[in-house]
């Protein structure tokens, strides 16, 4: 059964017959069929928490696009909740957490009923994988501790993640405290995933490139090392994408440090330098603009050809650089799936 899985076979650096695919955020506000659900699922952390809905909406856009993989519905901040700090996401709002800013308040969370909390989230992860067509691949995923706790410290999105940044630099070892309490929660986390039926963990580091180089190798480095290294311990062979957004010239360095099984890659990566230097360490996801999936028409169809040709020579899977946005038309999403079904490899 493993055979008929192209991601699988291009994770492990395989060539495929095909280039597989999948496309980061596939579930949500962009396809009509998940708003109709949302309605009756109530919030969005509702929808999360039931497996009935979550199951339901992560297949949505497999049958729709077909899709190599698919991502399990639900949120990085799901983890957080879990330890114990208020959660609500607002109408046009997004999230929006008390903030968690002081040792005090750091050291206030904590792991008691954590996997209590997550349960319908294991089982949604449990009915996918018995539920998934069989060359369907099941991604389970987590926030990285630093674009997590980005959030948890500012109590919102921010554009330049100030709160915590400045926060990392005046009180240290209280924020090394909570980036060592993630790296924890989110390796128990994604190992009951793992047990659950995910064949794949997908680790979204967001908010990774606006660190300097050496609080890079701190926060963005450092810690998923050590969950790569917890994962691995039982599951040797599992695969681990990694996605340091706006790593730059540092994905090399995340990538020998780490030991992730493959990275995706940002939309401001150059795509000869993508085959150059980081092809020759690890398979490669990426790297399409989502805005450009917005826009559609020749000038995407364009430049999806111009990374297929430079990117298929070697272990790549088509995805985009962030994730999709609610703006994109449908067809656009059906219009490149039938471009990269279609693609010869040379
Ligand atoms: O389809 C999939 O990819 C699976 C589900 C998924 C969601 N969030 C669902 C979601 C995944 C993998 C995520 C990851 C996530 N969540 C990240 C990392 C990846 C990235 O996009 O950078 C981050 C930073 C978050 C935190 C988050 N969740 C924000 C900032 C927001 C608000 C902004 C927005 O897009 O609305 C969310 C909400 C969210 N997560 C929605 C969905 C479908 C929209 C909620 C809704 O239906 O209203």
């Amino acid at each position: 059964m493993i055979n008929n899985k192209r991601f699988l076979q291009a994770l492990k650096g395989k060539s495929t017959d095909k280039i597989p695919f999948w496309y980061m955020r596939q579930a949500g506000r962009y396809l009509p069929e998940y708003m109709e659900r949302r309605k009756t699922a109530g919030s969005f952390l509702d929808l999360c928490y039931s497996p009935d809905f979550a199951v339901e909406v992560t297949l949505q856009p497999l049958r729709r696009y077909n899709m190599d993989a698919a991502i399990l519905f639900s949120d990085i901040l799901v983890v957080p909740q879990a330890l114990g700090q208020h959660l609500e996401f607002r109408q046009g709002e997004g999230p929006v957490l008390t903030p968690v800013d002081t040792a005090e308040k750091i050291n206030r969370l904590s792991m008691n009923g954590f996997h209590e909390h997550l349960a319908p989230v294991y089982e949604t992860v449990n009915r996918l994988s018995k539920e998934i067509p069989e060359t369907t691949s099941l991604i389970g995923f987590a926030g990285a501790p630093w674009t997590v706790a980005t959030y948890m410290v500012q109590g919102h999105g921010s554009p330049d993640q100030a709160a915590t940044r400045a926060l990392a630099f005046q009180q240290e070892d209280d924020f090394q405290g909570l980036i060592d309490l993630l790296v924890k929660a989110t390796s128990e986390y994604l190992l009951r995933q793992i047990e659950k039926g995910a064949e794949v963990i997908q680790i979204f580091d967001t908010w990774a490139g606006n660190l300097p180089d050496d609080q890079f190798r701190k926060w963005a480095i450092e810690p998923m090392k050590q969950i790569v290294d917890n994962l691995r311990q039982k599951h040797p062979d599992i695969p681990i994408i990694g996605f340091p957004r706006g790593a730059g010239c540092r994905y090399p360095e995340y990538i020998s440090v780490t030991g992730v099984t493959a990275v995706s890659v940002d939309t401001t990566m150059p795509l000869e330098w993508v085959r150059d230097h980081i092809q020759p360490l690890c398979p490669v996801q990426g790297n399409l603009d989502p805005l450009l999936l917005v826009a559609g028409g020749d000038q995407m169809e364009r430049r999806v050809l111009e990374i297929l040709d430079c990117l298929s020579g070697g272990p790549f899977i088509f995805n985009l650089g962030h994730g999709i946005v609610p703006q994109t038309p449908p067809e656009n999403v059906a219009r490149l799936s039938k471009i990269i079904q279609e693609y010869q490899i040379k």
